[in-house]
C-alpha cells in the first residue's frame, strides 16, 4: 500500500485534459486520447493498470471471515477480516446496524491490512455516521452486499445531519471497494417540495431543502473508490473536499435523470485525482469541479443522461 501511494502521486500528474469550460459543459463522452507529453514515459495512462493494488483484498478470496483475529500486529500475515454481522449486523435491510459498523470500523482500521467487510446477501442500513481514521496502512472497507441510509427525510433521525449520510474523515490510505450496492434510497428527498419542478408550471415551493450528500471524503488523502455500484443518492453521490491523492475506478454511478442535485462525483479543495473506467448516469453534473482543485485527471468516463463534467471557478483551480 505505501508502493500504492506513490505510485498514486507520480501517476495522477498534471494531465488535466485540455479543458475548456465552454467546450466540456454538455458533453456526454469524456474519453481523452493519449497526448505525448513531452518525453516522460511515466505516462499516467500507461501506468494506470497499476491499479487497483496488484493484491487487492480480493471478494472471492476463500480466506476465512474471522471475527477475531488473532495476529493484528503482523504486517505480513493475509489481510484480517472484520465482517460486520460479527460485530452484530443484522443486514436484514430495516434494523439499524450502524453501532455493528462502528465497532467493525474501530477495529478493522486499527490492525494493518484490515478488511472491513459488508458480506454479500445482506442489506445493511446505517444511519449518518462519520468515520474516523487514522487507520493503519493498507485499510479496505469492502461492500459486497447492500449498504443504505434510512429511507427518505421523515426515517432520518432528527439528531443526524441531514447534509451528509456516509464520512470518511481524516483516513490516510483507504480502499473503498466490492461488488456490492451503495443504495440512495433517494427518492422521498428528490420529492421534497423545494426541489426544482416540484411546484406548479417547473417552479419550486417553500420548504426544508437540504439532502445528504451520499458519500463524503474529507480531509482524507491516498484513497482509492473502485468496483462499486452507488446509485439513487439523495444529492450529490460522492463528495471530496480537502482530500489528497484519490483514484476513482469501475464505479457505476447511477440515478434518475430527473433527480435533482444529484451530482456523480463533486471534488473541491482536492488534488490529485484520477478517475477512469467509470460510467456515470444520473440527474445533474456527471463529474463537477469546484475551486481548489489541481492534477485532475479524467479518462473513460462516460456521462449521460446528466450535464457532463461541470468546472467552476476553473481559473482558480488551474493556477493553485
Ligand atoms: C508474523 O508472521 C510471521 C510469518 O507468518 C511469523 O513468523 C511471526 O512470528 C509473526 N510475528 C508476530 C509478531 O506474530
Ligand atoms: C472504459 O470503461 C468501461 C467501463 O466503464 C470498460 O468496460 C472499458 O473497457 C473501458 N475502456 C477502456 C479503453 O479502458
Amino acid at each position: 500500500m505505501a508502493d500504492l501511494r506513490g505510485l498514486l502521486l507520480m501517476c495522477v500528474v498534471f494531465t488535466f485534459l485540455s479543458f475548456n469550460p465552454g467546450n466540456v459543459e454538455g458533453r456526454k463522452h469524456i474519453h481523452k486520447k493519449q497526448k505525448s507529453r513531452s518525453s516522460n514515459a511515466e505516462s499516467p495512462i500507461s501506468l494506470s493498470p497499476a491499479y487497483p493494488p496488484a493484491t487487492p483484498p480480493n471478494s472471492n478470496d476463500p480466506t476465512p471471515t474471522d471475527p477475531t483475529p488473532t495476529d493484528p500486529g503482523n504486517s505480513t500475515s493475509e489481510p484480517c477480516v472484520f465482517d460486520v454481522t460479527s460485530f452484530g449486523a443484522v443486514g436484514d435491510g430495516s434494523t439499524d446496524d450502524t453501532a455493528a459498523f462502528m465497532a467493525a470500523w474501530k477495529a478493522a482500521c486499527a490492525v494493518e491490512s484490515g478488511v472491513l467487510l459488508a458480506p454479500s446477501d445482506h442489506v445493511f442500513l446505517i444511519t449518518s455516521t462519520i468515520l474516523s481514521g487514522p487507520c493503519k496502512p493498507g485499510f479496505v472497507f469492502q461492500v459486497d452486499g447492500v449498504l443504505m441510509p434510512p429511507d427518505g427525510p421523515d426515517n432520518w433521525p432528527k439528531s443526524d445531519s441531514d447534509k451528509q449520510w456516509l464520512v470518511f474523515y481524516r483516513v490516510d490510505g483507504m480502499t473503498f471497494t466490492g461488488r456490492g450496492t451503495i443504495e440512495g434510497n433517494g427518492q422521498k428527498w428528490w420529492e421534497l417540495p423545494c426541489k426544482p419542478h416540484r411546484g406548479p408550471h417547473g417552479t419550486s415551493l417553500p420548504g426544508p431543502c437540504n439532502s445528504p450528500a451520499l458519500i463524503r471524503f474529507f480531509m482524507s488523502s491516498n484513497l482509492v473508490v473502485s468496483g462499486l455500484r452507488i446509485q439513487n443518492s439523495p444529492q450529490f453521490h460522492m463528495k471530496f473536499d480537502g482530500c489528497e491523492g484519490v483514484l476513482i475506478e469501475k464505479l457505476s454511478i447511477s440515478s434518475p435523470a430527473l433527480s435533482p442535485n444529484t451530482d456523480g462525483i463533486h471534488i473541491e479543495n482536492t488534488k490529485s485525482v484520477g478517475i477512469y473506467n467509470s460510467i456515470i448516469a444520473n440527474g445533474d453534473d456527471c463529474i463537477s469541479i469546484g475551486p481548489g482543485c489541481s492534477d485532475v485527471d479524467i479518462e473513460n468516463v462516460t456521462c449521460g443522461p446528466s450535464h457532463g463534467i461541470s468546472i467552476v471557478s476553473f481559473w482558480i483551480a488551474w493556477r493553485c
